[in-house]
């Protein structure tokens, strides 16, 4: 059997932090309440001159340096932003010709904040089936370009990063117990569009949109959705939470994740947090908690890891992967 496994880590986060009590001068808000019902100190912004494609490709080049690969090596590029640079070419092909990488499929995912388990999936499924042995998986987001700076429900959430895996395809040999990507399932549910959305953007529309939220309804959602998921995913894997090593849960909301902990039973030491310092990335949320548990040695090789996230579409996911 073939599994796809992380052999290298990465993230890329702009240099510029922003504060709660920085927001609070300018919107009708406090550090209080943004660290109360969130969880955020901080968000990190890009530069004006900063795009998407640059976080992802600095975060892709740490994670190849971590993986002891060239990038000629890479077979595959999978990005995943709801921020792209350009309505096309997709992200991922200009990240792949700054890294120097001249073959094989490049794309984008948009699945918003779930892309990265959304991109891990489908990069596993790819390489799993023959379609190369060495895969970048990124998440990336300039989520502050969507922002209305005026509207202090949603301006103080978000923040901008990259967080990129490198994936490569290895035989199990027969009896030994795998590593890598166990098992996945995603979902997505179109009828709550209202909820949460870009009122506007690249392609059709002609214009360019912000992002617009009905919070509290996507909390509600969010902790349903991937407590549902997740009691998905063991069961399908015959494994009790209690095997679980470590969660790397999207990182939207501080109370979200205490709430979908306590649903499953999980303890929060087993929890990966990094909402405090990045906020909302998105897409980037995941692959940037992971790297900075795998950086600091929490995460350590044979740890099984589930990965899970919620966000627009509405879409949602987990993943369960062995180190
Ligand atoms: O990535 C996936 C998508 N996003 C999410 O998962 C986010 C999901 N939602 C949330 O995280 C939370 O619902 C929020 C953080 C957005 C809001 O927290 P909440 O506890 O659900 O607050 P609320 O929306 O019920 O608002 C409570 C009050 C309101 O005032 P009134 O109507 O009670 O007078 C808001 O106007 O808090 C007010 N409020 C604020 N006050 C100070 C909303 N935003 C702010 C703010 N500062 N920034």
């Amino acid at each position: 059997m073939v599994h796809a496994i992380i052999t290298g880590t990465g993230s890329a986060l702009p240099p510029r932090r922003v504060a709660n009590d920085e927001l609070a001068t300018r919107l009708d808000t406090s550090n209080a309440w943004i660290r109360e019902r969130t969880g955020i100190a901080a968000r990190r912004i890009a530069d004006p001159g900063t795009t998407t494609g640059d976080l992802a490709t600095e975060a892709a080049a740490r994670a190849l340096e971590a993986a002891g690969l060239e990038a000629s090596a890479i077979d595959l590029v999978v990005l995943a932003t709801a921020t792209p640079d350009r309505t096309f070419p997709a992200t991922a092909a200009r990240v792949q010709a700054r890294l120097g990488i001249t073959r094989g499929p490049a794309f984008d995912i948009a699945a918003v904040c779930s892309g990265f388990v959304y991109a891990l999936t489908v990069a596993d499924s790819l390489l799993r089936s023959g379609q190369g042995s060495r895969a970048l998986v990124i998440g990336a987001e300039t989520f502050s370009r969507l922002l209305d700076w005026d509207d202090r429900a949603t301006a103080v959430l978000f923040g901008d990063g990259a967080g990129a895996v490198v994936l490569e395809a290895r035989e199990t040999p027969a009896g030994a117990s795998p590593r890598g990507i166990l098992a996945a399932r995603l979902h997505a549910d179109g009828r709550h569009e209202e909820l949460l959305y870009v009122d506007g953007g690249p392609g059709s529309t002609g214009t360019v949109g912000k992002l617009r939220m009905a919070g509290r309804e996507v909390f509600r959602h969010a902790v349903h959705n991937l407590a549902g998921v997740v009691d998905e995913l063991l069961a399908a894997t015959g494994l009790p939470i209690a095997a679980i090593d470590w969660v790397i849960p999207h990182q939207a909301n501080l109370r979200i994740i205490e709430a979908t902990a306590r649903k499953l039973g999980l303890p929060m030491t087993r929890v990966v947090v990094t909402v405090d310092e990045h906020a909302n990335t998105s897409a980037a949320s995941v692959p940037l908690a992971l790297d900075a548990a795998v950086r600091d040695g929490r995460i350590r090789p044979g740890d099984l890891c589930l990965l899970e996230a919620m966000g627009g579409g509405f879409t949602w996911g987990a993943l369960l992967l062995r180190m």
